[in-house]
């Protein structure tokens, strides 16, 4: 009865862009009774996305219907039957009451969509951004609806990470706080609230220690010469290897992944901008000092899992 009504309250949502965490936001949407167009650029995108959702999909059905194979198959049919793909953003918004932005991290090409989305949604529809780092109150100058625009801060992999962070700016209203922390309850997870700060709560703390991971292994490239009487030495001083530093923070911290891993799984493109983005914000902060590695990959197209090499072959 309850998921009916929200359902209802929530009908329809548009998510925009079908990438890794795009594809995430409206599966956990679907399989929790929402109707959802998933928007990208080409539809060879959108059908990779259809392909990680109902591979994930299947996942989720496996582990919530063990030994009952009937209901696996229901709950994969349905949750699929309630997505539609699309390449038309603004098409999707106009028929929306919430639309959740999930593309890529940069500041002006977020502003743009959401000029066009402003135009062509609905004024009582909710707008909200999945951004990493970037100032939600100014994403949101791009439109007319500042009070009913939010941050709905996902974790990846999202059908299995339970945190969202729910970012009210000044003007966001209360309604739409509620409104955006009832529909992270309604898709299976703990809302927490933040104010519009960089990073929120978790990526305040957490990519800066990805970047000191980063910046281990920098400094174990440095090659040392030493001459000693007739002979020279040289040897790679290192703090730690990559798989090393994975490992310690694996057993020596309880976390499920090491840092270096963590990097290549969040993609190491979206690290980049999160970083750049600090940095020219704050240039003096030695914790948001851009990588002379990370960029190097990231110029090579190395971006982690999503391409198959990062700092790891995958
Ligand atoms: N869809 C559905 N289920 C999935 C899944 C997916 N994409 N990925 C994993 N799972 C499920 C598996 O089916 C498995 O379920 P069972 O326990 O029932 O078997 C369970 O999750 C564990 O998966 P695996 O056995 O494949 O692998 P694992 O034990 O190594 O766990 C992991 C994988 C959940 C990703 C875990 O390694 C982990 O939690 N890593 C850390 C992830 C993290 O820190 N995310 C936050 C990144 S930062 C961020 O997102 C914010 C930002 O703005 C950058
Ligand atoms: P991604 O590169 O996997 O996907 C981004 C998608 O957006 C791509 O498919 C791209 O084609 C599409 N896109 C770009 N511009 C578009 C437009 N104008 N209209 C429609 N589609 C467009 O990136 P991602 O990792 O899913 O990250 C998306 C957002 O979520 C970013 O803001 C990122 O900071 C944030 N985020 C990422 C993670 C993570 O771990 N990767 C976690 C939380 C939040």
């Amino acid at each position: 009865m309850r998921l009916a009504a929200t359902t209802r309250r929530f009908s329809t949502i548009t998510v925009v862009g079908a990438g890794l965490m795009g594809s995430g936001i409206a599966q956990v949407a679907a399989q929790n009774g929402h109707d959802v167009n998933l928007v990208d650029q080409t539809d060879e995108l959108l059908q990779g996305a259809d392909r990680r959702i109902r591979s994930s999909l299947e996942r989720v059905a496996k582990k919530t219907f063990p030994d009952d194979v009937t209901k696996a198959k229901d709950f994969l049919e349905k949750s699929t039957s309630r997505l539609n793909y699309s390449t038309n953003a603004l098409s999707a918004a106009a028929q929306s009451n919430l639309v959740i932005e999930a593309i890529v991290e940069n500041m002006e090409t977020k502003q743009k969509l959401f000029q066009d989305l402003d135009s062509a949604a609905p004024k009582h529809t909710v707008f909200a951004s999945n951004t990493s780092s970037l100032s939600i109150s100014r994403i949101a100058s791009a439109t007319q609806r500042k009070d009913r625009f939010g941050g709905l801060h996902f974790f990846n992999p999202v059908p299995v990470m339970k945190l969202v962070e729910v970012v009210r700016t000044a003007e966001t209203s209360q309604e739409t706080f509620d409104y955006l922390t009832e529909f992270g309850k309604s898709v299976g997870k703990k809302p927490v609230s933040c104010r519009d700060t960089p990073g929120f709560i978790v990526n305040r703390l957490l990519v800066p220690y990805l970047m000191e991971a980063i910046r281990m292994l920098e400094r174990g490239m440095h090659v040392i010469a030493l001459e000693i009487e007739i002979y020279t030495l040289s040897f790679i001083i290192g703090d730690a290897t990559a798989e090393d530093i994975d490992t310690a923070m694996k057993l020596g911290a309880g976390h499920p992944m090491g840092p270096i891993q963590l990097l290549d799984y969040v993609g190491l493109d979206t690290t980049k901008f999160i970083m750049d983005g600090w940095h020219d914000l704050v240039p003096d902060e030695a914790l948001f000092q851009p990588s002379d590695l990370l960029n190097k990959l990231v110029a090579e197209g190395k971006l982690g899992n999503k391409t198959g090499q990062g700092f790891y072959k995958h």
